[in-house]
């Protein structure tokens, strides 16, 4: 299999690329510098010219509070360029794997999300993230995955935030009312593979890191792993505040747990598993 990777340099393209490297397919990732998924022509030119069996999409803009200043650029990366990959993929009759969000729920419901539950997105993110799913869509094979919560030991994300505030701060207050599920990004990584590989048909699937948590919780995860792994990490002390005591430009849905059996099911993907995979990412990021 071809595959193509775009917005290869962040935390999802690269752990793609380290889960491909393992693999015989042949991988052209393309970062932001080599290929800007906004602009149409090129990336007409470009998947032409590689005639790749798989795009899988890893470009997004994914500042969700900036982009509630700044929405002509997140609607731009996140909605119409996918546009750009789905006309790209028809040409070259190539499957498009297109990464989407939970923030396209509005965080209401009281049992984890299914692919078939309304969506209804309460920012500029979620709402471009959604509208990317109605233009991936538009490729004539197309796999859209929802996750959740991403980290790895690579980029910028929640782990690595609390790993830097443990050596600035002796305290940390933590928001302690939103429930969701962490993602390691490594697990993403293998799911879009086996799901490009077996390609189970068109549609939307959830996949996302195991048990459900808070912050909070995921926060205490953290601080734990890293106190097991070294004897010189000193954990800030936790306190778990309501998100009112938190607030930021856009709002969070209080609950965005992803059912993930259809993926499971459909293309036998083992569900990811956060716990599992915090020992590894945490002892990469404290040898950083
Ligand atoms: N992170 C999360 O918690 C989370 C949660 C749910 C869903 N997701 C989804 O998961 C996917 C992967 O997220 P991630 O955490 O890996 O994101 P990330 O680390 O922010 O990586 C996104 C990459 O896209 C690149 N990019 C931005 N604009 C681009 C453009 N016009 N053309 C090409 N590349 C562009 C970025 O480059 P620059 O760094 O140069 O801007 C960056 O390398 C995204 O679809 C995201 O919406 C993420």
């Amino acid at each position: 299999m071809k595959v193509v990777i775009t917005g290869a340099e962040g935390q999802l393209g690269r752990c793609l690329k380290d889960q491909l490297f393992c693999t015989s397919h042949s991988v052209f990732s393309l970062s932001r510098n080599d290929l800007d998924i906004t602009d149409s022509e090129t990336v007409m030119k470009r998947i032409v010219k590689l005639q790749p069996d798989v795009i899988i999409n890893a470009a997004a803009y994914t500042a969700v509070d900036k982009a509630e200043a700044d929405a002509d650029t997140a609607w731009a990366v996140n909605a119409l360029a996918v546009e750009n990959l789905a006309s790209a993929a028809n040409k070259v009759e190539a499957l498009l794997v297109h990464v989407s969000t939970d923030y396209v729920f509005d965080g209401l419901s009281n049992r984890p999300y299914r692919e078939t539950d309304p969506v209804n997105p309460s920012g500029v993110y979620g709402a471009s993230k959604l509208a990317g799913e109605r233009a991936a869509q538009l490729a004539v094979q197309h796999a859209i995955v929802r996750t959740a919560w991403v980290f790895s030991e690579y980029g910028h994300n929640f782990l690595k935030t609390m790993m830097r505030l443990a050596g600035e701060r002796e305290s940390l207050s933590i928001v302690n009312d939103q429930t969701g599920t962490p993602t390691y990004a490594g697990d993403l990584a293998v799911a879009l593979i086996q799901l490009s590989e077996t390609f189970p048909g068109n549609g939307v699937y959830h996949f996302s890191g195991g048990e459900a948590c808070t912050w909070f919780d995921f926060a205490c995860a953290i601080f734990e792993t890293c106190t097991e792994l070294s004897d010189e990490f000193a954990a800030p002390q936790l306190t778990p505040i309501p998100s009112t005591e938190f607030p930021t430009p856009a709002s969070r849905p209080a609950y965005s747990v992803l059912d993930g059996q259809r993926l499971m099911s459909k293309a036998s993907v083992s569900s990811g598993n956060w716990r599992n995979a915090l020992l590894p990412v945490c002892r990469k990021v404290l040898s950083q």
